[in-house]
């Protein structure tokens, strides 16, 4: 198979000395982030609700690499809590990854949907993420830098694809990415949303139609490619490297080129 990871072009060690905090990292994608930091060369702190799991995630990292802490993203004492823990363990925080999320039931009928988990989902998904920047920005601002990577989706994006909820949430975390940077900026703090099409979790796998190899049944213009895990792992190493240094503000939107696209008309659709 032919090399796709930056890894296997030999290209590690990008978060050398870099200090990491990653919400939501006991399974999904924010283990995924955490393993590819490790490897990287950054130390991690993983942030759950599940403590099995995410003890578990750090004792395979390795425990010189990674520390777990229970934290609901919801419980400011919570974030508070793991971010001065952080700072007490590695003496700084340089990139706060804030990737905890949830996704409701499809109820495709707005009549059946109930106020608590739309409250649910926003508190956990938008809420959650407030916190985490709130306090990463409490300890990044004194040491004038820092970067905070915001998870969304391609529903932050485009109406239609999953829950009123979700698509709620999502769309308010661009607009926290945005004014998080506008007012960050000034202490050297950057703030961005990684946004990514569907894949295969724990948190999709009862909402979406999955082939065997992965993909959704959703159309992107791109063929033979399933996006993965390490998709988004890559691209949260490239935003948090130093490479990535004049970028703030950004939705960054691993899709194949889905919310661009509109495949049902034009010159193409017919070809
Ligand atoms: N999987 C996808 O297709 C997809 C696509 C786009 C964006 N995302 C986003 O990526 C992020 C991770 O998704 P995933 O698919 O890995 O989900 P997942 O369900 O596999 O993992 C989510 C993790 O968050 C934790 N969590 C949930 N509520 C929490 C809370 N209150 N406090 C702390 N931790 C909590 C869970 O215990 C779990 O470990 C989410 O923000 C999701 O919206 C996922």
């Amino acid at each position: 198979m032919a090399p796709s990871r930056l890894s296997d072009f030999g290209i590690t060690k990008r978060l050398e000395g870099k200090v990491a905090l990653i919400t939501g990292a006991a399974q999904g994608i924010g283990a995924c982030i955490a393993r590819v930091f490790v490897n990287h060369g950054a130390k991690v702190v993983c942030v759950d609700i599940n403590a099995e799991l995410g003890q578990s995630v750090c004792d395979k990292l390795g425990l010189q690499n990674a520390t777990f802490i229970y934290g609901d993203v919801t419980n400011e004492a919570d974030v508070e809590k793991a971010i001065n823990m952080t700072i007490q363990k590695h003496g700084k925080l340089d990139i706060m990854i804030n990737n905890a999320g949830i996704l409701d039931d499809p109820k495709p009928n707005i009549l059946d949907n109930d106020l608590s988990d739309f409250e649910r989902v926003m508190r956990v998904n938008v809420a959650g993420v407030f916190l985490g920047i709130k306090h990463a920005a409490r300890v990044m601002i004194p040491a004038r830098s820092g970067t905070i990577i915001n998870l969304g989706s391609i529903s932050g994006t485009l109406g239609g694809l999953t829950s009123h909820a979700y698509c709620s949430s999502k769309h308010a975390v661009v607009g926290l990415t945005k004014n998080a940077a506008a007012e960050l900026g000034k202490h050297g703090i950057r703030v961005n949303c990684l946004s990514s099409h569907a894949l295969y979790s724990a948190m999709t796998q009862k909402f979406f139609d999955f082939d065997e190899d992965g993909k959704t049944r959703a159309i992107t213009s791109l063929e033979g490619v399933a996006l993965q895990q390490e998709d988004l792992a890559d691209a949260a190493v490239y935003m948090a490297s130093d490479e990535a240094r004049f970028m703030s503000g950004h939705d960054l939107k691993l899709d194949g080129g889905f919310t661009v696209i509109n495949p049902s008309f034009g010159l193409f659709s017919k070809s």
